[in-house]
């Protein structure tokens, strides 16, 4: 069967509206549904500008029943994407029922509508948290999990429920993705993160500090045992990652059941290599000072690649100057984010 008409939840957000953008111009049919939470309706014009496609919308909570079963009874969907969730870990431990509530409970409505309809294919945004610590990189898909915060929990906690959704009713196709460091933005400089409040991630902090917004960023130690001391991390293109999910819609064709898989470059980068790059790239200064390291910070951690190109197709095309390049014609563009 074809996947042609998509369901993105939390298709205005940050990865949402790349996807979209990648959906649309490959001839999707695009439904997105958000409740707006940490994101707004003009990204959603955005990605309508830079393809040239008027985009259908719906405000909708995806743990409300009643608005995602509306959704359904308007269209006819071939497959979800979902996006929608909570995401800051710091967030995530001052406040995990929220955490829990949110992303659990739209996972299963959502879900327990699509099954209603039908309608079994789906792709779930997972997430690097997801592995121990004691794993050495290459992290591989079957390398032990144990996440140490509430946000990582709600992602084993999905991705326990996808497995076990599966194994009850073989009919479900479900792709895991799990997704490491997203940065960057889309060449057209029209959409890109826009995180509300301080940063927490830590090229949107990069680029608040080079273009002036906060006055210095803090490097969370540089004593680990890696080459220059500070943390190592698999940064990933965000259009690259959007195109990971076009990959796994394909795949889903085949009907191959529930299949996890990284969507990493495989390259790990330091922190002060981004900051370097950064620097290089913008032309701007980055002041910055070591701080003590942070607790639950795992010094390296990047992605075995192999699996998802051997069974998706899919690998990264685009390099570390190419992320620094987008992240800054964003940032420039859109000082303040959405914004004016
Ligand atoms: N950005 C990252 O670093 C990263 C890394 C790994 C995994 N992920 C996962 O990818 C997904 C997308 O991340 P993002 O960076 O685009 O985040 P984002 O916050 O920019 O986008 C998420 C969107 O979901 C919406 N949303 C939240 N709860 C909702 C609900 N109940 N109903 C409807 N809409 C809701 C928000 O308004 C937002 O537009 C998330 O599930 C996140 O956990 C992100």
């Amino acid at each position: 069967m074809k996947i042609r008409k998509v369901l993105v939840t939390g298709g205005a957000g940050y990865i949402g509206t790349h996807c979209c953008v990648e959906l649309l111009q490959s001839g999707y049919d695009v439904v997105c549904a958000d409740n707006f939470s940490n994101s707004s309706a003009i990204a959603i014009e955005r990605v309508e500008q830079i393809t040239g496609m008027k985009v259908t919308y719906r405000e909708t909570d995806l743990c409300d029943k009643a608005e995602v079963r509306a959704l359904f009874d308007e269209y006819v969907f071939d497959g979800a994407i979902h996006f929608a969730g909570h995401k800051a870990v710091g967030e995530s431990i001052e406040q995990p029922l929220r955490y829990y509530g949110n992303n659990l409970l739209s996972l299963i409505t959502l879900c327990e509508v699509l099954a209603e309809n039908r309608c079994k294919n789906v792709v779930f945004s997972s997430s690097a948290a997801v592995y121990s610590s004691i794993n050495k990189p290459p992290y591989d898909e079957e390398d032990s999990i144990d996440p140490c915060n509430p946000y990582g929990r709600t992602k084993v906690m999905i991705e326990t429920i996808l497995h076990d959704l599966h194994a009850s009713d073989p009919d479900w196709n479900i792709s895991i993705l799990r997704y490491f460091n997203p940065v960057g933005a889309h060449p057209s400089g029209l959409i890109g993160e826009d995180p509300s409040g301080t940063p927490n991630n830590l090229m949107p902090y990069i680029a608040q500090v080079a273009i002036g917004r906060l006055a210095e960023l803090k490097v969370f130690g540089d004593d680990y045992d890696t080459p220059d001391g500070s943390c190592v991390r698999d940064f990933i293109h965000v259009v690259d990652l959007a195109k990971g999910h076009l990959a796994a819609l394909r795949k889903l064709e085949d009907r191959p059941g529930c299949m996890t898989h990284n969507i990493g470059t495989g390259h790990g980068i330091s922190v002060l290599e981004l900051i370097e790059a950064f620097k290089r790239g913008s032309g701007v200064s980055v002041p910055y000072s070591i701080a003590p390291r942070r607790a639950g910070d795992m010094p390296v951690n990047f992605a075995a690649t192999d699996k998802a190109l051997k069974e998706l197709g899919w690998k990264a095309e685009l390099g570390l100057d190419e992320m620094v390049r987008d992240t800054w014609n964003w940032q420039t563009k859109n000082p303040t984010g959405y914004q004016d």
